[in-house]
């Protein structure tokens, strides 16, 4: 049952493509469906507070959480606080990760008073954790060694030791997602075999403990059409541990300062090519996803311009376009009680959710004993 990062091979942490295009063909479908009826669905997604927000997550995630809550769909956000520990020895300032996810949040455009998005750490949601019990009767050890995610996970923290919270991982997350009966989970791609387990278990416990009605529905993975941001050095994902970043946080000058230092290529003609030019087009694509405009239109009109004029064109867009973002978050920072009115609200939603889900799941099993 014990991994270590040193045995771990690339095909362990390899997504079945059959899966991920079929995963894929669902969520279109679903997607197409979501204005037409907000109110059949019910969202749960989130992020664990491992460090401030960048502009992958803002491109990659949040905004297309914002336009699910603008479209009237009632959406749980996770600040997956349990799932910090996952990975790390030492986990720094947890707190002051919690304030600072919660005010990006806030500052790009969820929006806890509007009745239906409610911001919620789990670590304060009793009934969700215990969910995790009922759960373990219905997952393999064997299921969990196969997972890729736990694999990738436990190889880019150089795990040698793993702790069971890693191992259970994707069961915590079938909790956080059925404690509320959420039906759509908002991901990337590589978060498909974790969602497939929460499916699983949902299948399971209504085969098993509630074959007449179904108690916990199975959630849909809605995978997001944003390709994944590169990180400035144009070669791998944008990650904080990676170095590569710029946080929605950061001033106007660090973002002219990092854009400045990506790397580019030598070329002085600017073309959109992801094949052969990734930072090139990594650059283009960024500034597409501020305005809007086709990165090969930007790329035509920059034209022999070079990278230089790319580069001050992207910050001019990309600080433009965190402007408003960074203005709010200032404000909102000047409020000390921002942060924990928004979080006790969000809590207090979940557990309501989680109390009821977990009378349902304790009844189905024969456990109401008075
Ligand atoms: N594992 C997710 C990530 O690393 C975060 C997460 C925790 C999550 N629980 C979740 C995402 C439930 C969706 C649903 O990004």
């Amino acid at each position: 049952m014990e991994t270590d990062a040193r045995e771990i091979r690339d095909e362990d942490c390899k997504i079945d493509s059959k899966t991920y295009e079929e995963a894929k063909r669902r969520s279109a479908e679903i997607d197409k469906d979501l204005s037409v009826h907000p109110e059949k669905y019910k969202v749960l997604t989130g992020d664990r507070p491992t460090g401030d927000l960048h502009i992958g997550h803002l491109f990659g995630s949040l905004r297309n959480r914002i336009r699910l809550q603008n479209m009237g769909i009632t959406s749980f956000i996770l600040v997956a606080d349990y799932q910090v520990f996952t990975d790390r020895d030492k986990v720094d300032d947890l707190q002051g990760n919690v304030r600072s996810l919660v005010l990006d949040y806030l500052a790009a455009g969820l929006d806890p008073n509007n009745g239906r998005t409610f911001i919620f750490c789990h670590s304060h949601v009793p009934e969700l954790n215990q969910l995790l019990l009922p759960f373990l009767i219905l997952t393999s050890t064997a299921e969990l060694d196969r997972n890729p995610t736990v694999k990738e996970e436990i190889r880019a923290a150089g795990l040698h030791s793993v702790p069971s919270i890693m191992y259970t991982y994707p069961i915590h997350q079938a909790a956080d997602i059925l404690s509320c009966r959420a039906n759509i989970v908002p991901v990337g791609k590589d978060q498909l075999p974790h969602l497939e387990i929460s499916r699983k278990i949902a299948r399971r416990f209504n085969e098993r403990f509630s074959p007449k009605k179904t108690v916990l529905p199975q959630p849909e993975a809605l995978l997001s059409e944003v390709p994944m941001v590169l990180g400035l050095d144009g070669s791998q994902k944008m990650s904080k541990s990676r170095g590569n970043t710029i946080r929605l946080c950061d001033s106007e000058d660090a973002t002219r300062a990092a854009i400045k230092k990506a790397k580019t290529d030598s070329e002085r003609l600017i073309t959109f090519d992801p094949e052969n030019r990734p930072e090139v087009s990594n650059l283009l694509r960024l500034a597409s996803l501020c305005t809007g405009e086709d990165p090969k239109a930007i790329a035509e009109r920059i034209g022999d311009g070079g990278s230089g004029t790319l580069k001050n064109y992207l910050t001019d867009v990309l600080n433009g376009y965190l402007a408003p973002i960074r203005a709010k978050r200032a404000e909102l920072e000047k409020n000390p009680d921002v942060v924990s009115n928004c979080l006790r609200k969000g809590v207090e939603r979940a557990r309501e959710e989680a109390s009821a889900t977990l009378d349902l799941v304790r009844e189905a099993m024969g456990m109401k004993y008075f």
